[in-house]
């Protein structure tokens, strides 16, 4: 039996290269998204290229639909062996500007989001004894984000988040990392940066803090759902030293 994988936000800028990359290792890949549209194009996109996937629609922050997510899930493909939690929104306001609602709903989705998802998914993998569950962090959650205060304390909870589950799951073969990119070209970075400021960040050299390049994400994921990362729990991977 292949393995089964399932990716949240797996229809956005990031989640669909790790969707496409996992489905091409010969992963059996559930894009979980909110997104109708993009997620069952990228499903049915995979699978004319060879590949096995299914979209499932998911709110990540509503623990009923998150609850179906991994019912419908087990009940096609009797067994998770790995999730990403790669779901997440962001928006910009200084603080003093920043509405109550908006607040709330990056948290909902990044952090709260990332707990109901994690706490779905591990109960059946303590069962099996076996899984792995990566997080998509966030440089901005070690180096904050002027006008994005939510965002950057979200993806600080989720740092936060994984080294403690990393610990409660480790007696049950259960790894919990966190990836945590830089600035990476995605319909999320672009809406919230002027072009001006993208043209910026596009000349910066990668290894002086410029983009972080898809293929860097999905490399690092590969490795850490590989056998020779079996003892690696606990961590946050920075893909760009956050400046
Ligand atoms: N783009 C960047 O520069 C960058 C950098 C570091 C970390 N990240 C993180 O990477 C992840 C993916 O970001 P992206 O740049 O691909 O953004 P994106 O907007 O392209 O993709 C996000 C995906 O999440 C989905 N989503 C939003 N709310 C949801 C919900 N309630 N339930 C289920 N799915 C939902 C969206 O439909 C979308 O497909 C996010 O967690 C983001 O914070 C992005």
């Amino acid at each position: 039996m292949s393995q089964v994988v399932i990716v949240t936000g797996g229809a956005g800028g990031i989640g669909s290269p790790i969707c496409r990359g996992l489905a091409q290792d010969g992963l059996k890949v559930v894009v979980a998204d909110f997104a109708d549209q993009a997620g069952k194009s990228l499903a049915e996109e995979i699978g004319k290229q060879d590949g096995e996937a299914i979209f499932q629609k998911v709110d990540v922050g509503n623990k009923a639909s998150v609850g179906q997510m991994v019912e419908r899930t087990l009940k096609r493909y009797s067994q998770i062996d790995f999730l990403i939690n790669g779901a997440g929104v962001m928006s910009r306001a200084p603080v003093q500007e920043m509405a109550e609602e908006e607040w709330d709903r990056v948290l909902r989705i990044n952090l709260k989001g990332t707990f109901l998802c994690s706490q779905a998914v591990s109960r059946h993998m303590m069962q099996r004894k076996a899984g792995r569950i990566i997080c998509v962090a966030s440089g901005r959650g070690v180096a904050g984000q002027p006008r994005a205060a939510h965002y950057a304390a979200s993806k600080a909870g989720v740092i936060a988040f994984v080294k403690s589950l990393a610990v409660e799951l480790a007696p049950h073969n259960v790894l919990v990392n966190a990836i945590a990119p830089g600035a990476t070209d995605t319909p999320m970075s672009r809406a919230g940066s002027t072009e001006e400021e993208w043209k910026k960040r596009e000349a910066v050299p990668p290894l002086m803090g410029g983009l972080t390049k898809k293929e860097e994400i999905i490399g690092l994921i590969r490795y850490l759902l590989s056998e020779p990362a079996k003892y690696i729990t606990g961590q946050t991977f920075l893909l760009r030293t956050p400046r």
